[in-house]
This record gives C-alpha cells, sequence and structure tokens, in this order.
C-alpha cells in the first residue's frame, strides 16, 4: 500500500463495517461506514447519518474526520476503507463522494500523506490513493 506496509487493510475494512452498524440511514437504507487509520496506529470511524430534510445527510467520511479533528487531529492519515451496504447497489466498491474526498484532503494534506482509499463493495474493492481520486485538488497550501 504505497509503502504502507503497517495497513492491516482486513482489520481496517472490519473497523468500517462495524461503525455501519450505527448507520442513521432510514431514509436510503443504505449503511455506510468508513474507517481512518493513522501513523500512530489509530483508528477512527465515521457512519452516514441522515436527516429528515433529505439533503442535510452527512456521509461517513465527514463524520469520521470530523470526529477525528474534533480531537485534535491534524495530519497523519495513511489509510482510509469505505464500506457500503452488501445487498444493494452493482456489488461495486463504493468510492468517497466528491465533498468526502475533498473534506478528506483536508486532513490529509495538513500533514502531507496521500492516503491509500480502500472502496468495499459487497462483491468488489478497490484500492485507489486520495491523489488519483482528488487530482489537482484545493488545498490549506492555496491559502498560506
Ligand atoms: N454516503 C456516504 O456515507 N458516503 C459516500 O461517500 C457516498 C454516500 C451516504 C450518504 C447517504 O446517507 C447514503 O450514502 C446514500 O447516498
Amino acid at each position: 500500500m504505497g509503502g504502507h506496509s503497517k495497513v492491516d487493510r482486513a482489520a481496517l475494512i472490519a473497523s468500517a463495517r462495524s461503525a455501519a452498524k450505527n448507520s442513521y440511514s432510514p431514509y436510503s437504507n443504505y449503511a455506510v461506514g468508513a474507517a481512518l487509520l493513522f501513523d500512530d496506529g489509530v483508528v477512527v470511524t465515521g457512519t452516514n447519518i441522515e436527516n429528515a430534510s433529505y439533503g442535510l445527510a452527512l456521509c461517513a467520511e465527514t463524520v469520521a474526520v470530523s470526529k477525528a479533528m474534533a480531537d485534535g487531529v491534524r495530519g497523519g492519515l495513511i489509510a482510509v476503507a469505505v464500506t457500503g451496504p452488501s445487498d444493494s447497489g452493482d456489488g461495486g466498491p463504493i468510492t468517497p463522494c466528491g465533498r468526502c474526498r475533498q473534506v478528506l484532503n483536508e486532513l490529509a494534506q495538513l500533514g502531507d500523506t496521500d492516503p491509500n482509499i480502500l472502496c468495499v463493495g459487497a462483491s468488489e474493492t478497490c484500492e485507489v490513493r486520495l491523489s488519483d481520486l482528488l487530482p489537482h485538488a484545493f488545498g490549506p497550501a492555496h491559502l498560506s
């Protein structure tokens, strides 16, 4: 994983799946889990939280980044697992939405890392660098 040999993919995916058990997604019935792995071994998870005002849904990745940053984390992000439900969609890997890519990018750029994103669908998984999901990203360096 881009030199990140200490990444235990199966464990990170299991953390994301476990987080998805707390998904509040009664409107879409589409439970998503996210797990962020930091260079000190800490894992921070998130899950999607929907709202009766549908457009206000918070994605799993954004919730996870918010939890980490609210606890003072700034950088060190080396890998992210994102899991979708096993019973909907085409089974293909779930990839972070555009907003979540930008939110992940902020945390990654603070620590100058390019995390690997493990995208886990019901029957397929793929692994891609954040910089490939979000090329030419706008980030904190543009404002400094
Ligand atoms: N969702 C995520 O949590 N992460 C993504 O990257 C894509 C979409 C959630 C939002 C909504 O609660 C549900 O999936 C269906 O769009």
